[in-house]
């Protein structure tokens, strides 16, 4: 173990607000490491990978929804939010895994989902039982229909996954769900809904959790006149917000969350939340984190920025001066399990692509030069992690895992294939398992074929093909996150003249002052004056290279 390592591992309940700085792993339960051999990942996987993401040198995981579940929306339709899905093991492996987790210095985020449950709920079952006008229905959001027998769904807004946002009981009323049928809302003006989740919370933190991340945070609080949207738009996870959208971001929801930091307050340790909130303006984004809200909140203005200097410098500094308003830090985010790996968004042949527009994914007609798109994926990470602030590194991304954009459509599981009317694919495509060996059944992932079937030439992007491995992008990011740990911590950016498409910036900090220099064009640039390279995204040519090839990244000091 590392001496950073050992002293974080020494007390991981205590830190200087570590979640300023700290980068976070993604860990998509279904499909990091299946230790029973069901084919789906568990617990247990996870626990025995620890020492994995021990080497890679993350402060943090955020596991993916574990709690029992019918998978109608992979684990985000919740059955039972104080337990574990059999699925993925027991409470004991979870309290074990937070343990362990805990002893080589690695905090744990769970992931909570306010805004709907599953209709496997007790709840959801009671208020189906109940019926009209009974305390149970007042738990979801339960209205009469219009038109003359009810028959119309009392609003015209839509699922984010397609179809109406509203289904019918047999009793004639109709039931919100602003995702998939199988996920109800819950009615958030309701105290008993309140008190529930601040339960929830408490249960989660007693057992040790060091934070969580929350599920479509912005979404809670609906304008209780239920107003028409008025469009016909069903644009899936990027939403239009504003506190005068009926559902999307709407002012009230900020008081749920000052309760909420009421709670985890109580608690020693430094706990954090991140808000997973596509908010577009990141005024209203920082709203989130004020400081008696949330500790931080998921940047997603980058996921959508294009490989374009001028489009991620915009969006750097138009982050960074909202969240300093507010006295929180920003946060970095490339990929996650909802949009299409970066890998694969940056290798679209057209030059301005690599944003996540609305809803839109790299589908398998798209035009793609993979080698490219791996390439500014190496610069991109040199870029994210050299920024201030936190940063989210989601799996697979280190390996340089690219989009499965030809998954054959009968394994496609994601609700949004069915709700779409096979029109959209879906994110099936960057969730499919891990390589960790080059062979075997699921190139290591377990010991049976895998929930989605991974490429053959996923062997060679194996965690084994490429540990060890100079240049290989495992080791890239294990060097970018050992360096980020010694040099980047604290200290603010200063931009630097540079040759158009190019970003290069100062960073200042206790241990040291580093340069980060990305090309974003296809000429190679000059570099300014410095002394040692430390990490290259491209190889550099001769002793003391004076100029930084196109689509590369550097750190310099
Ligand atoms: C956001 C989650 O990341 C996504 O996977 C899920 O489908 C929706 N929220 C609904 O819970």
């Amino acid at each position: 173990m590392t001496s950073a390592a050992s002293d974080r591992a020494q007390d991981p309940t205590t830190g200087h607000e570590w979640w300023r700085t700290a980068v976070i792993y993604q860990v998509y339960i279904r499909s990091f490491a299946d230790a029973d051999g069901d084919g789906v990942g568990d617990l247990a996987g996870i626990r025995s990978r620890l020492p994995y993401l021990r080497d890679l040198g993350v402060d943090a995981v955020w596991v993916t929804p574990f709690y029992p579940s019918p998978m109608a929306d992979g684990g985000y339709d919740v059955a039972d939010y104080r337990d574990i899905e059999p699925v993925f093991g027991t409470l004991a492996d979870a309290d074990a895994l937070i343990t362990e987790a805990h002893d080589l210095g690695i905090r744990v985020i769970v992931d909570i989902v306010p805004n709907h449950s599953s209709d496997r709920h007790v709840w959801f079952q009671a208020a189906l039982a109940a019926g009209p006008g009974s305390a149970e229905r007042a738990r979801y959001v339960f209205r009469p229909g219009r038109g003359p027998d009810g028959a119309e769904p009392p609003t015209d807004w839509h699922s984010t996954f397609g179809g109406p946002a509203w289904t019918r009981v047999p009793d004639g009323e109709w039931y919100l769900h602003l995702f998939a049928p199988e996920q109800p809302d819950f009615d958030w003006e309701n105290p008993e809904v309140v008190e529930e989740f601040e339960d929830i919370l408490r249960f989660w933190l007693d057992r040790g959790v060091d934070g969580f991340r929350i599920d479509v945070a912005n979404a809670l609080k609906k304008d209780q006149s239920f107003p028409d949207v008025g469009t016909e738009d069903e644009s899936v996870l990027v939403p239009h917000e504003g506190p005068t959208h009926p559902f999307w971001d709407r002012d009230e929801v900020h008081e749920v969350y000052r309760g909420w930091r009421k709670v985890i307050d109580t608690y020693a340790g430094d706990r954090a939340f991140v808000a997973e909130a596509w908010v577009d303006d990141p005024g209203r984004l920082a709203l989130y984190t004020r400081p008696d809200e949330l500790h931080t909140a998921f940047n997603f203005n980058f996921v959508r920025a294009a490989w374009d200097a001028d489009e991620l410098r915009r969006t750097i500094d138009v982050s960074m001066a909202a969240a300093t308003e507010v006295g929180a830090p920003t946060t970095w985010v490339l990929s996650n399990h909802d949009v299409t790996r970066h890998a694969t968004r940056y290798a679209r042949l057209d030059r301005t692509g690599g944003g996540v527009a609305d809803g839109e994914r790299v589908r398998p007609d798209t035009p793609l030069d993979p080698e490219l798109g791996l390439r500014r994926a190496r610069a991109a990470v040199l870029l994210l992690l050299g920024l201030p602030g936190s940063a989210y590194v989601y799996q697979g991304e280190e390996l340089g895992l690219p989009e499965v954009v030809d998954l054959p459509e009968e394994v496609l599981a994601d609700p949004i294939w069915e709700r779409s009317g096979h029109r959209v694919r879906g994110r099936d495509g960057c969730r499919v398992p891990l390589p960790w060996e080059p062979a075997g059944p699921s190139l290591g992932f377990g010991s049976a074929e895998p929930w989605l079937p991974q490429p053959a030439d996923w062997a060679d992007l194996s965690v084994q093909a490429q540990q060890g491995v100079d240049g290989s992008t495992l080791e890239l990011y294990r060097s970018a996150l050992r360096l980020r740990r010694e040099l980047l911590g604290r200290g603010g950016l200063e931009w630097l003249d540079s040759p158009a498409g190019s970003l290069v910036f100062r960073r200042r900090t206790p241990a040291g002052e580093v340069l980060c220099a990305v090309n974003l064009g296809t000429e190679a640039i000059d570099l300014p004056t410095y002394d040692r390279v430390l990490l290259s995204s491209v190889p550099l040519e001769g002793d003391h290279p004076h100029q930084l090839p196109g689509d590369g990244a550097v750190w310099l000091t």
